[in-house]
């Protein structure tokens, strides 16, 4: 069925930053907690780990302005939450449908996002002919057309696929699936070598849920992979789905991901969610929010871990009210697409920029007194900057505060500064950067265009120096000279 219809996505350019990056950088200094507008997309952030972070997409929620507008800014990987699996692209045998799949692989080209592929093989969203077939051989044949047809139409476009999705119960024995009954234990090898063959470039991931910490069910997957390489079965990669509950975080999570990673696999969180009673109480989503965060940091201790995918955009359309009555709110933003604390939570974690909107401009301004240090700041000076940075032999990272002390906005603003000689910029992030010369520029990131008085916006970068680490004298917002602190 691969190419029966004209296909429009293709990806622009990769997006994943180098894994060479991960773990190599300092996170930008952070001002106040503020809200999502203020907030550095995590994309962006993720990016600078060599990570990425995904989003479950239901391509008919993309209707709704406010879960399109988050979807569009804040991920870098998509996958459908269901439009890819068995009974939505092959409902009947030979025929089938790719609308909504193809929505979403569509959505992931326009937006420079990865597209990942969920799930070739599963028990459940099974179309009922499957289950219904009775003759291994035949039910063999209709597994492996269904995995070359699907995966060999998003060839190219999918970066990794859940080839096969929860094959193990709790105790680390198989699932008594249709395929497990019928074909035995070698189905998912089966499986995988299917995959390979219809997309030889994709990553191909098995994946499952309550395998977050170190377990019998964990255990059973490791044990699986470490057969799989030991033979030479194709396996690149095992997903995490981690559907957690509020304050139950696995404590041996990092330990988990890390001895998988030790194989020389990928791992990756891929269906994040934490539930709580509903409605949520502000205790709860503090400690959801902390929760948040420790999953994330396990992840980005943890070398192989290329990212977090969240298993929904908000609290409006999680799977989970419907399958756990009265548990929910378990995403980043709630039912009317605010961002939770557990939003900040993973801005924090992935060391987003901050912008700090200033004082409010409806208050009275308060006397600022007599200048401090009238030899300081030009008396036109009209922006503040603060530099921090940590250097080593032969480099530093720097993080870099910029404040409008002004009172009027600034707009659309660029800072600029001198470098001292043997200094060369290697990176910078929360702005667009480049070096002429000595002379380095930064041009606001399209998140933080504009500052009011008052406000300020986090922003770094790398850089290489020749033995002189020493940090710039002066700086110009706009062309006007700025106090430096
Ligand atoms: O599309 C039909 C629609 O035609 C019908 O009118 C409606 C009536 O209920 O059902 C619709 O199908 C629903 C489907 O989602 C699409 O919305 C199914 O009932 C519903 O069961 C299905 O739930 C999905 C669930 O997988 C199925 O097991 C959830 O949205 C989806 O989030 C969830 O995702 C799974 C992962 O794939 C694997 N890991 C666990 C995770 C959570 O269960």
């Amino acid at each position: 069925m691969n190419g029966t219809a004209p296909r429009r996505w293709s990806r622009v350019a990769a997006v994943l930053g180098s894994a060479l990056v991960a773990g190599s950088l300092l996170a930008p200094v952070l001002t106040a907690p503020a809200s999502a507008a203020d907030r550095e997309p995590l994309r962006d952030a993720a990016e600078r780990t060599g990570r990425t972070v995904g989003v479950a997409l239901a391509p008919h929620l993309l209707d709704d302005p406010a879960y399109r507008s988050v979807a569009e800014r804040e991920f870098s990987l998509v996958v459908a939450e269901n439009a890819m699996k068995w009974d939505s692209t092959e409902p009947n045998r030979g025929t089938f449908t790719w609308g909504g799949a193809d929505e979403v692989a569509q959505f992931a080209a326009d937006n420079d996002a990865e597209l990942y592929g969920h799930t070739l093989v599963w028990h459940s969203q099974l179309p009922s002919w499957v289950s219904a077939i009775t003759d291994p051989d035949d039910l063999r044949t209709a597994m492996t057309e269904h995995v070359s047809a699907v995966a060999g139409r998003y060839a190219g476009d999918v970066t990794a696929w859940d080839v096969v999705n929860e094959a193990f119960e709790g105790d680390g024995t198989r699932r008594r699936s249709v395929f497990q009954e019928r074909l035995g234990d070698g189905y998912i090898e089966d499986a995988f070598r299917a995959a390979r063959a219809a997309d030889p470039d994709a990553r191909l991931c098995i994946n499952d849920y309550s395998t977050d910490g170190i377990n019998a069910k964990s255990t059973a997957i490791y044990e699986l992979v470490r057969d799989f390489l030991a033979r030479g079965v194709p396996i690149d990669c095992v997903g995490f789905q981690s559907h957690l509950i509020v304050g139950q975080v696995p404590s041996s999570m990092e330990a988990n991901l890390r001895r998988f990673s030790d194989l020389g696999i990928d791992v990756r969180i891929t269906e994040l969610d934490i539930r709580t009673t509903t409605p949520p109480t502000p205790a709860a989503l503090e400690r959801q929010a902390a929760d948040y965060r420790t999953v994330v940091e396990a992840c980005l201790a943890v070398t192989r871990c290329d990212g977090v995918t969240l298993w929904g955009v908000s609290d409006a359309n999680s799977w989970i009210p419907g399958v756990f009555p009265g548990q929910g709110a378990a995403l980043l933003w709630d039912e009317d697409y605010a961002t939770k604390p557990a939003y900040t939570a993973v801005a924090d974690a992935l060391g987003a920029g901050t912008v700090d909107p200033g004082p409010d401009p409806t208050e009275e301004p308060t006397d600022p007194g007599p200048d401090p240090d009238p030899t300081g700041p030009p008396a036109t000076s009209t922006c503040e900057v603060a530099f921090t940075r940590h250097a080593w032999d032969t480099g530093f990272t720097a993080a870099l505060t910029f404040t409008n002390t002004g009172t009027e906005p600034l707009t659309g603003w660029s800072l600029t500064f001198d470098m001292p000689a043997g200094q060369s910029l290697t990176q910078g992030w929360s702005g667009t950067w480049s070096q002429t010369g000595r002379t380095v520029t930064v041009a606001a990131p399209a998140w933080a265009t504009d500052v009011a008085p008052g406000g300020s916006v986090s922003t770094g970068f790398n850089a290489s120096h020749s033995g002189d680490a020493s940090v710039p004298e002066t700086f110009e917002a706009n062309g006007v000279a700025c106090a430096v602190r």
